[in-house]
């Protein structure tokens, strides 16, 4: 699986360590508040796992699926809604967690219905962020890191449901992009 990957971009220990800062700041701010993280599957799976384990204040963890029409490397912006959470968050201070920030298409979908269930807050925490690609605003009030537009794999990142399991994120070699097209 690594003779697949061109170049890391992020290391185990760079992630692992941004986890702590954001863990840290989001502590900071909801203090004793208890926070309810919610996940988009699958990408953000693993990285709910370390982040909900840096956080002191109270948390609960409930997670969504959505799928975007059209192929995976591309957003349509058309989504729909595979997996709904199984609690209520009505007055509840809700975080999202996102593996990446793209288009930034399928997240202004899901916090325009998640904000029509009426939370006390509503805030988002992405892992990584392709500024350069975002098609519509969007307030992202905690990112780990900020990284161009490139395709990368791992901790939790997939390309055709592999890679996920990568400690690191990295960018594959071009022939394994060709290989399916
Ligand atoms: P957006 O609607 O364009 O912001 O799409 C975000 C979703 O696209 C993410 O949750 C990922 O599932 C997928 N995605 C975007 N960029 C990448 C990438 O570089 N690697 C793997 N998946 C990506």
């Amino acid at each position: 699986m690594d003779a697949d990957i061109d170049r890391i971009v992020l290391t185990e220990e760079q992630i692992q360590g941004r986890i702590r800062e954001l863990g840290e700041a989001i502590s900071r701010d909801y203090g004793d508040e208890p926070v309810l993280l919610i996940a988009v599957l699958r990408g953000a799976a693993l990285f709910v796992a370390d982040l909900s384990r840096a956080i002191s204040s109270p948390v609960e963890i409930d997670f969504m699926a959505v799928s975007s029409y059209g192929s995976s490397t591309k957003s349509s912006g058309v989504v729909r809604i595979i997996k709904d959470l199984d609690e209520s968050i009505e007055g509840r201070h809700v975080l999202v967690v996102e593996d990446i920030l793209d288009t930034g298409l399928t997240l202004k979908y899901l916090l325009k219905n998640l904000s029509s269930r009426s939370p006390a807050s509503l805030e988002v925490c992405t892992l990584l962020s392709k500024e350069g690609k975002r098609r519509v605003p969007i307030t992202c009030k905690y990112v780990g890191f900020e990284i161009p537009d490139e395709f990368v794999v791992g901790y939790g990142l997939d390309f055709v449901e592999r890679y996920r399991n990568l400690p690191y994120i990295g960018v594959l070699r071009s022939q394994v992009h060709a290989e399916h097209p």
